[in-house]
């Protein structure tokens, strides 16, 4: 290791994953441990905050020392403990942070607190290295869906974001209703690959209205509609056709929005960020939308979309070097937005 190499300890706990990850210069993991609580959670459809805070208490030194071992150091190398303050659920925000700050006071470490949808971010510098801004970035959660433009790291303009239900929410939501598993992205999105998009044609939020936002209300309400119908005549739901063209009526406009997006600010890189961009469809779509303009698309692998520590260290460590490092009394903050962080 050279003399300037860093390393940073990063911990993530604001939904459903207890989660560590060592990263050597906010660039190269060395370790990434996600245990996730969604067994515990798929019964009720949906993650219990109180179950997912006690489940993070039992589980977060553990991973921690899993982090280190398989990274192969110890704490005394550890240079920045960087943890996710907000936004996410407060049980499992104070977790991360009071474990954070104990190790950071016992050892004399600098903590720094990290915005987790600006984590979401640093997973594409994670998976390239070499990424460049200005970018334009679609981010795409289970709480959020927000389009950005990033003129430099650490600047975001935020376009447009959802006025309803975030992209991921949309996804679980449907899926609950058709007796899918929690959580229901990844379900429908298996499915649809056996599916014709073009079955059932489902509303574009906001599609043609000049304006970054997005809304998927309207689409909620006329899935559940289909169903119901459905249901009442005693027909079968072909599933396959409902999930392919549900995804798509999602997939359709966040494209849609994303490229003009990248257009009006001149910008030739998009990123894509959150669960939904581990959308194979999202995925596979915007690169050949994007492609034939000259404009570039990147995405983290799947294991990266959603929610680990190894992004919160990638992201800590570039906030340290940027001589940001937070004070102990670091507050956990459930309604976090990217504006309101600090620069
Ligand atoms: O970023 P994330 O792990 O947690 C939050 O910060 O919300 O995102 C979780 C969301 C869930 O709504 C999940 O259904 C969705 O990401 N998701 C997917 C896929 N994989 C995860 N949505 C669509 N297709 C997928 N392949
Ligand atoms: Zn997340």
């Amino acid at each position: 290791m050279s003399a300037k190499s860093r390393l940073a300890l990063g911990i993530e706990t604001s939904c459903d994953e207890t989660a560590a990850a060592v990263v050597l210069d906010g660039k190269q993991i060395l370790s990434n441990v996600i245990a996730s609580q969604i067994d515990l959670h798929q019964i009720f459809g949906g993650v219990v905050p109180e179950i997912a805070a006690r489940k993070h208490i039992e589980t977060i030194f553990p991973v921690i020392d899993q982090a280190l071992s398989k990274a192969k150091v110890t704490l005394d190398e550890i240079e920045i403990i960087a943890v996710t303050y907000g936004p996410g659920l407060i049980g499992g925000l104070l977790v991360g942070l009071q474990a954070a700050k104990s190790i950071a006071f016992a050892l004399n470490k600098p903590v720094v607190g990290v915005n987790h949808i600006e984590g979401h971010i640093y997973a594409n510098v994670l998976a390239h290295a070499d990424l460049k801004p200005p970018l334009i970035c679609l981010t795409v959660s289970g709480g959020h869906t927000d389009l950005l433009y990033i003129p430099e790291f650490g600047d975001y303009e935020i376009l447009g974001r959802t006025r309803d239900d975030a992209a991921g929410e949309a996804f679980d939501k449907i899926a609950r209703v058709l007796g899918l598993p929690y959580p229901g992205g990844p379900e429908i999105d298996r499915l649809a690959k056996d599916g014709n998009r073009s079955a059932i044609e489902f509303p574009r939020g906001l599609a043609s209205e000049d304006t970054f936002d997005f809304s998927f209300s309207g689409l909620k309400t006329a899935a559940l509609n289909y169903i119901n119908h459905h249901k009442q005549l005693g027909d079968k739901i072909d599933i396959p056709d409902f999930a392919a063209s549900f995804q798509w009526a999602i997939v359709d406009v966040l494209l849609l929005k994303t490229i003009r997006a990248a257009e009006l600010k001149g910008v030739k890189q998009i990123i894509l960020s959150g669960g939904v961009a581990a959308n194979s469809e999202l995925r596979h779509q915007m690169k050949d939308a994007a492609e034939p303009l000259g404009i570039e698309v990147f995405f983290p692998p799947p294991i990266l979309c959603t929610d680990n520590a190894a992004m919160i260290a990638s992201a800590g460590y570039f906030r340290y070097t940027a001589g940001k490092i937070d004070d102990w009394d670091l507050e956990a903050l459930p309604n976090l937005q990217l504006t309101g962080s600090r620069k």
